[in-house]
């Protein structure tokens, strides 16, 4: 659940940090991360600002492949982009020889502009655009990952018009409960998302007879920061069936793109990791002979990025205490959206040591839902404090707003080497918020 289990109790700021090889803490210069003082990038960039980890990225990359290629597979992993798709992170994963996993024109753009080979590149979504099937086609994207008849109709138009094939998954809905939170749940029969199971043969078929359209194969996802095995167990079931009565039926099917959603600890809680996953996927299409696809997103970046943010000022009311960030939820809106629990630590070294208690973080924007934590442990804070949101690499900055006329947060990299950081995002002017828009001549 991406809800917070209350019933047991938080973790502390030392139990965090030592769960996370991202960060360490220091003497002097106190929370450190991939050995830069946040301090340091607090002082020369201004707060908020979003803190990657080159290293943690590539370490996490790096484990999820060993995993698959230990469980025997030589899987094709596939960034999902949505979870974060600056192009410092899709360059980095590039390199590792990630390919993406897009949802939209916009995604697709980021990805050849991070040097991601469209070829690499899978393009999923409920609501693909004419323009953006034809933008997909021109571009030569490896595979669509058709979610409808309705869209197998505007894919074939697409096609015609281009003068292209399009290598297609069908995109299959097992009706499989992901026991994660409801708005993040995309694989029970009621969700938006893919083709009725009852329904994959007939449409296979037809998208084999439909001219300019190959279907390679069977896409499923079933949500995302699932932390147990057997909801990804029991939909993978589902697919390695119908690629058996596809197969009966006399079609060819190759591939199966098995999507993303494993879970981060984000309270330290115990989640399946890469090596269940892989193995997972391993015996459920053991003997099959298909070329196996993931898109994870949130178990790359997530714990390699935080968003640094400063105290504004400690306000008490009602027997409460409120750390009143210069952060909101326009940043990051997980605890607003989805109930979202996210570590929060000091930064400097006297604030790590100090004795905590009980105080409500909050944001500056005006609504109630603009709070980061409730009760939560923490020293006593003075105006100007740093404190670092936990595991906000993954639908943290993607997700932000200019609500309240609030600029982005600037993002910094760490870990590169040949500095102690990079800018990899500036902070936008004020008036950028407004450049695009226009004043009519208002009548008298
Ligand atoms: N593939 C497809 C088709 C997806 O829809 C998603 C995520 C992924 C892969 C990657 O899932 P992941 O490995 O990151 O769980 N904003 C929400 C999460 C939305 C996920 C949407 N789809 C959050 O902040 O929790």
């Amino acid at each position: 659940m991406d809800a917070p289990d209350l019933s047991t109790p938080d973790p502390d700021a030392a139990e965090l940090i030592a769960a996370r090889p991202m960060l360490s803490r220091h003497a002097r210069d106190g929370l450190l991360a991939e050995g830069t003082p946040l301090a340091a990038i607090a002082a020369a960039i201004g707060t908020p600002v979003w803190v990657y980890g080159a290293r943690t990225l590539r370490a996490r990359y790096r484990a999820l492949t060993a995993a698959l290629a230990a469980a025997g597979l030589a899987a094709q992993v596939h960034f999902a982009v949505k979870a974060n798709d600056r192009l410092a992170i899709l360059r980095l994963l590039g390199a590792e020889g990630a390919g993406a996993d897009v949802v939209s024109g916009g995604e697709i753009a980021r990805a050849a502009a991070a040097g991601i080979p469209p070829g690499r590149t899978v393009f999923s979504g409920v609501g693909k655009t004419p323009a953006e099937l034809r933008a997909a086609l021109v571009a030569g994207i490896a595979q669509i990952n058709l979610e409808s008849a309705e869209e197998l109709e505007l894919l074939a138009a697409a096609a015609a018009a281009t003068g292209r094939t399009a290598r297609v998954a069908l995109r299959v809905n097992p009706d499989v409960d992901a026991g994660t939170h409801a708005k993040i749940s995309t694989g029970r029969a009621r969700d938006k998302f893919g083709i009725a199971f009852a329904d994959a043969v007939a449409l296979y078929a037809r998208a084999a007879a439909t001219p300019g359209v190959e279907p390679v194969g069977l896409a499923v996802h079933i949500g995302s920061q699932i932390g147990s095995l057997a909801p990804f167990r029991a939909a993978y079931a589902r697919i390695a069936a119908l690629v058996r009565d596809l197969r009966v039926a006399g079609h060819t099917v190759r591939s199966v793109d098995c999507g993303g959603g494993l879970a981060i600890g984000y309270r330290n809680e115990p989640v399946a990791g890469p090596e269940g996953w892989a193995g997972a996927l391993a015996a459920s299409f053991a003997g099959l002979d298909v070329t196996v696809m993931v898109e994870p997103g949130r178990w790359l970046v997530g714990p390699a990025g935080l968003l640094l943010s400063t105290v504004t000022l400690v306000k008490q009311a009602g027997g409460q205490r409120f750390v009143v960030l210069d952060a909101g939820m326009n940043d990051l809106v997980r605890p607003a959206m989805y109930d979202a629990w996210h570590g929060i630590v000091p930064v400097a070294a006297a604030d790590l040591v100090a004795a905590a208690s009980p105080a409500d973080v909050v944001g500056p924007v005006c609504e109630s839902g603009d709070t980061f934590a409730r009760d939560r442990a923490l020293p006593a804070l003075s105006p100007g404090a740093l404190v670092a949101i936990l595991d906000a690499g993954a639908y943290g900055a993607v997700m932000s707003s200019a609500y309240n006329a609030r600029p982005p947060a600037a993002e910094v990299m760490v870990g590169l080497g040949n500095a102690p950081f990079q800018l990899i995002r500036r902070r936008p002017a004020p008036e950028a918020l407004w450049r695009d828009e226009s004043v009519p001549d208002l009548p008298p």
